[in-house]
């Protein structure tokens, strides 16, 4: 397995291109069934989970074609691809394909409204909470589903077509509203949904399902309502850019000090982020081609979080928060309010020489001078990066083991961090 070796102590100065965000890619992609149509998404990252989404995609029967370079983009330039499921030849999504990742779970919405059955085996993904899919089955049968629970499969039929419904989120649901969104543009008649998700990456699949002739108003609040359509056609759309990829960048600038153009990045995607950045003592701001953020000497201030929805501070971004905090000059609070197991990366940073103890949903980070490198193991993809951060500051060397995780999520990190001056290198192993 790949490792990541990074000797801590420069500072970034230069350019990292963001990418195409990768929780608006998979729901994107996933909408590619509701139709016998092409759709073509622009700004595209390469990541393990697309990859892994390809193969489920393909279970079912939908096409794929990715283009080949043009004129004037480089290896970071987002892929176009093009999608399409004329014919859908399998409505079971499997185990060992569903059991890598929680968000091809979503396929069921769309195979439901498409085909009036679908047999989705109950989902994996990353080890940060139970992370239970009660919501997403109850949106389904207020569409009239009829759901049942068989081996490990959810099985859902509604053979006369899905009806249009008041769906009520008892909480907020990110994939809870792109599966709702997603299955009631083929609904028959009206459906209502009330405490929807209002992040980011649902406009933008609004936006682009929108594209494909739904009728939806509301998207970015927190009632959004559809209006059902017989079908659905085909569309081109560009991948909005990821804003949790923005954050880490920013937070490790303000980690090592420096001055680093984040480019085609978007500040209003993140700003209660960058309003804690700031706080921190980094100076952000909006530039024409993206966000740049500097941070030129002076301590790193302690500044207390506490993660929300959308609009507020984003739990995806929390580890890498925390990450920055293990050098604060003085005592941190983080609060994590969406995942109950979200603290995996606090022994890691241990390991550092961070100083973290955890009181329920909190951690309380007493920040230290100095982290030192070490070798380090993370178990989901934010966490990862959270160690990155650190290891970017640590007097020598560190070792991130378990590589793949930051593959799912993070493209070329190890060249974009090593095109801002980081000594960071890849270390492939064999077998
Ligand atoms: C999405 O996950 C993201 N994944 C997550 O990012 C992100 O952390 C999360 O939203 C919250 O912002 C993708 O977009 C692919 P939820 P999702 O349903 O949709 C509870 C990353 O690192 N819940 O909004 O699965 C749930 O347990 C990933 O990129 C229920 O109780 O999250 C959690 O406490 C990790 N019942 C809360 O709601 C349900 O049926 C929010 O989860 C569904 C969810």
């Amino acid at each position: 397995m790949d490792r990541i070796r990074i000797v801590g102590g420069r500072r970034l100065e230069g350019r990292i291109p963001i990418s195409g965000a990768k929780n608006a890619a998979l729901p994107l992609m996933i909408a590619s069934l509701l139709t016998d149509r092409k759709l073509t998404l622009e700004n595209l990252p390469r990541l393990a989970d697309v990859n892994q989404l390809t193969r489920i995609l393909g279970n079912h029967g939908v096409d794929y074609s990715i283009d080949g370079k043009r004129k004037g983009e480089g290896e970071t330039s987002g892929q176009t691809v093009h999608l399409e499921a004329r014919v859908i030849v399998d409505t079971t999504a499997p185990y060992e394909l569903v059991s890598k990742m929680r968000a091809s779970f979503w396929v069921l919405g769309p195979l439901l409204a498409r085909m009036g059955e679908a047999r989705v085996s109950l989902p994996g993904g990353c080890a940060i909470g139970t992370r239970p899919v009660d919501l997403l089955l109850m949106a389904m049968e207020r569409l009239g589903a009829q759901i049942d629970i068989e081996a490990g499969y959810v099985v859902a039929r509604a053979p006369k077509g899905l009806r249009g419904a008041e769906i009520d989120f008892s909480k907020v649901t990110v994939g809870g509203t792109h599966m709702a969104l997603m299955a009631a543009s083929l609904a028959h008649g009206t459906t209502v949904l009330h405490n929807a998700a209002r992040e980011p990456e649902v406009t933008d699949l609004a936006d682009c399902l929108t594209k494909m002739g739904a009728r939806i108003k509301g998207a970015g609040s927190s009632t959004i309502e559809i209006e059902g359509v017989a079908r659905l056609g085909g569309a081109s759309h560009a991948v909005l850019p990821d804003r949790i990829e923005t954050g880490t960048y920013a937070m490790a600038v303000a980690m090592t000090g420096g001055d680093v153009l984040l480019e085609g990045a978007r500040a209003d995607l993140l700003q209660a982020a960058l309003d804690a950045l700031v706080e921190t003592g980094a100076e952000v701001a909006s530039e024409k081609g993206g966000v740049r953020v500097r941070r030129n000497g002076g301590d790193i201030r302690p500044v207390d979080i506490v993660t929300e929805p959308f609009p507020g501070f984003p739990t995806d971004l929390q580890a890498q928060f925390m990450g920055l905090m293990t050098r604060a000059a003085g005592v941190s609070r983080i609060r994590e309010t969406i995942f109950e197991n979200r603290f995996m990366h606090v022994q890691e940073l241990a390991r550092l020489g961070a100083h973290i103890r955890l009181d329920g949903d909190t951690a309380i980070v007493e920040g230290v001078p100095v982290l030192k490198g070490a070798p380090v193991m993370a178990t989901d993809l934010r966490a990862s990066v959270s160690l990155v951060i650190a290891a970017l500051a640590a007097e020598g060397e560190t070792i991130v083991n378990r590589v793949y995780h930051l593959d799912r999520g993070f493209e070329h990190l190890e060249k974009k961090l090593g095109g801002c001056n980081a000594e960071i290198e890849r270390l492939s192993n064999p077998g």
